[in-house]
């Protein structure tokens, strides 16, 4: 499923790297013998997964710059040279749209913009995947599932933000791409969990805080079910779509592409929190406190992942169980101090072998 020669050498650029997924995928990218650069803001959180492996190390060029600015990123592009784009860099967010509106839209619609006008300029770029979400859906909270030709809307500003890349990007494949020697995908994908993930409002955040150092969590939207999914399967389908779109030999992958987690992951958040506590071997107590209905956070809406599946041989392989324990063996390795980068790196080899990549 994954072509290992493929990637042997290739110059590959990750937005996002110093990110919770960007970091997984330059990792990923750097043991299939890739040569990975990346582009974006530094951390922001004090704990990060970008840190803790010491990531800085895997880099050709490591840039710490804004995706705003087409200057710097031109620049950038000029000396990495990159074969691939991988862009994930973005305001990832629901609830800091809300504090930063004009950010969550400059990032998110010109950031993907100058990277689509990046695979315009330069010659050398031979595919490029932009990297969405499943709230691009419009929503009209009727629980639907959703397949790539369902209309995009989406009513706060990170949903219609990544709409809006979602759509750009679908416009320049159209407009620019189709005979260009570059391939062009958009993947959309949601929720997802797994080692090193401390970004705020998230309730993997609150639950590794509470049961690393045995303290009570609240919960307070104990009901609410999402479809959890470890972050190795949207990132196999990301490199999947990556190889497959090169050099845009394969006019077929090109445009939009679901990874949606196996129907059995859906728990809800009380169970979510009660099976990773097992799993952690943690004495925290879990307090449920109700909230009232938040309306600015959309019910979770699913996606249909059969254009995956049948056309990419993209597969949802792990249950839930499997989710949260590669999750807490790699939060219980980190508190015992171990060698993150080491751990990680087994994860993804591990992913890889099990599942036959
Ligand atoms: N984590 C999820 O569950 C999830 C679900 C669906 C989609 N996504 C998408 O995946 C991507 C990565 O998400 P994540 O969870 O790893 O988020 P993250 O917050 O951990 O990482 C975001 C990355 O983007 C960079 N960035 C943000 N604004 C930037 C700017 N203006 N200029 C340059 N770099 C900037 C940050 O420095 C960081 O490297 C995003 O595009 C997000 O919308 C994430």
């Amino acid at each position: 499923m994954i072509n290992k020669r493929f990637w042997q050498g290739k110059k590959v650029l990750i937005t996002g790297h110093t990110g919770f997924k960007g970091g997984w995928l330059s990792l990923w990218m750097k043991h299939l013998g890739a040569k990975v650069s990346g582009y974006s803001l530094s951390p922001i959180t004090n704990k990060n997964f970008f840190n803790i492996t010491k990531l800085k190390n895997i880099f050709e060029y490591d840039f710490r710059k804004n995706i705003q600015n087409m200057n710097d990123l031109s620049k950038a592009v000029k000396k990495i040279k990159p074969q691939i784009i991988f862009h994930l860099a973005a305001q990832p967010q629901v609830l800091e749209s809300y504090n930063n509106p004009y950010n969550t839209v400059l990032s998110n619609t010109m950031g993907t913009t100058n990277i689509l006008e990046i695979g315009r300029k330069f010659k050398f770029v031979k595919s490029i995947v932009i990297i969405t979400t499943d709230k691009v859906y419009k929503n009209n909270e009727r629980k639907i599932k959703f397949n790539e030709d369902d209309p995009l809307g989406g009513d706060d500003l990170y949903s219609s933000s990544k709409a809006s890349a979602d759509i750009i990007t679908l416009s320049y494949l159209t407009s620019f791409y189709k005979n260009k020697k570059c391939g062009l995908a958009v993947a959309r994908a949601g929720n997802c969990i797994g080692g090193g993930d401390w970004t705020k409002y998230r309730i993997l955040t609150d639950c590794s805080n509470s049961f690393l150092k045995n303290k009570n969590l609240i919960i307070r939207n104990p009901k609410s079910k999402r479809p959890w999914q470890h972050v190795f399967e949207p990132l196999l389908g990301y490199i999947m779509l990556g190889e497959k779109i090169f050099k845009n030999k394969y006019k077929k992958f090109n445009g939009a592409w679901n990874f949606g987690p196996n129907v059995s992951n859906h728990v809800n958040v009380e169970q979510f929190a009660k099976i990773l506590k097992r799993k952690m071997k943690s004495n925290s107590k879990l307090i449920v406190r109700l909230k009232k209905n938040d309306k600015r956070e959309k019910t979770q809406l699913d996606l249909k992942s059969q254009k995956s599946k049948k056309l990419l041989g993209w597969r949802s392989f792990l249950n839930i169980n499997q989710t949260l324990q590669l999750t807490a063996d790699w939060y219980l390795a980190f508190k015992k101090d171990q060698n993150m980068f080491e751990v990680s790196k087994r994860q993804v080899k591990d992913f890889m072998k099990h599942n036959f990549l």
